[in-house]
């Protein structure tokens, strides 16, 4: 990869993240349109990675010269506007976007899974499109390290004394048995396992409420969790050193836990590979 690649210079690109179990990546659909969302919010030219069937090809590849073809891991796919010398307007036109794709093992944190995890709050100093997934990350960073030196695995970001989401997970509660989330604005970013939890409860006769609860509402929920395709379903029992609910994982929060992982993994087993699709 150039130096002058403007992903390194200006962070100007953008990101996915799958989930991918036994070689099967999980949400393909989702995710390719979430990336072809944020390339053309951003007007960076489309690659030919966001067509399901390159992206399938190259994935399986990736995953095979990893040895990642079996049991759990993440497929990373970043995309950036390309290399050209440095220079804040866009290159010329014709500079070809970089495509970076890697795979990596995944070990889901069962355990902590079990007794739940601990999250700090911290300001939401982001931008204003936290709705794309743009790969400039330094407000999540600085968050998520915040929250490693208090011994917690999240931080929560506050704007304007409302609860957005966490460094790389969406944040929903649990207030009079309704499952509550920030609606989908500019201010979070549009989370597939969100969007899959929202179903699976809808399903299982939960109430979705897709509404901003502020910081003190926080504190009082009955339950909490957080979401991500590297974070699954995880329940937070402390924040800022206050106990949530009982402080143990919620009854609400395991059976969508259980209800995301059995999903997962008929979605994924309904998939056919690329070989079986090539075959
Ligand atoms: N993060 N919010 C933020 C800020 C995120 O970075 C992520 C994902 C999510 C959850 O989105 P999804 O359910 O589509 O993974 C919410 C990825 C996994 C990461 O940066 O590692």
């Amino acid at each position: 990869m150039s130096v002058e690649d403007r992903g390194f210079i200006f962070g100007d690109g953008v990101y996915e993240v799958w989930r991918v179990i036994n070689g099967r990546l999980f949400e393909t659909e989702r995710h390719l349109a979430r990336l072809a969302f944020g390339l053309r919010e951003l007007r960076i030219d489309t690659p030919d990675i966001v067509r399901e069937e390159m992206l399938l090809e190259v994935a399986d590849r990736v995953l095979r010269d990893s040895g990642l073809s079996n049991g759990e891991a993440s497929l990373y796919v970043e995309v950036t506007r390309g290399a050209a010398p440095r220079a804040h307007a866009f290159p010329p036109a014709g500079t070809k976007p970089t495509v970076f794709v890697m795979a990596n093992r995944l070990t889901p944190a069962d355990a902590l899974r079990e007794r739940g995890a601990a999250a700090i709050t911290m300001p939401d100093i982001r931008w204003l499109r936290c709705d794309i997934k743009t790969i400039q990350l330094l407000p999540n960073v600085l968050a998520k390290q915040a929250a490693a030196e208090r011994g917690a695995t999240e931080a929560i970001m506050i704007r304007d004394g409302i609860v957005t989401e966490g460094s790389h997970a969406n944040v929903l509660a649990i207030f009079n048995d309704a499952l509550h989330t920030h609606p989908l604005t500019n201010h979070v970013l549009p989370g597939i396992t969100r969007a899959v939890i929202l179903e699976l409860a809808r399903s299982l006769r939960i109430e979705v409420v897709e509404k901003a609860f502020t910081q003190s509402e926080l504190y009082e929920a009955q339950e909490l969790f957080i979401v991500g395709t590297t974070t699954d379903v995880m329940p937070i029992v402390r924040v800022d050193d206050r106990t949530i609910g009982t402080g143990m994982p919620g009854q609400t929060t395991k059976r969508l836990s259980q209800a995301y992982r059995a999903f997962m993994d008929e979605s994924v087993a309904a998939e056919r590979g690329v070989v079986a699709r090539s075959g």
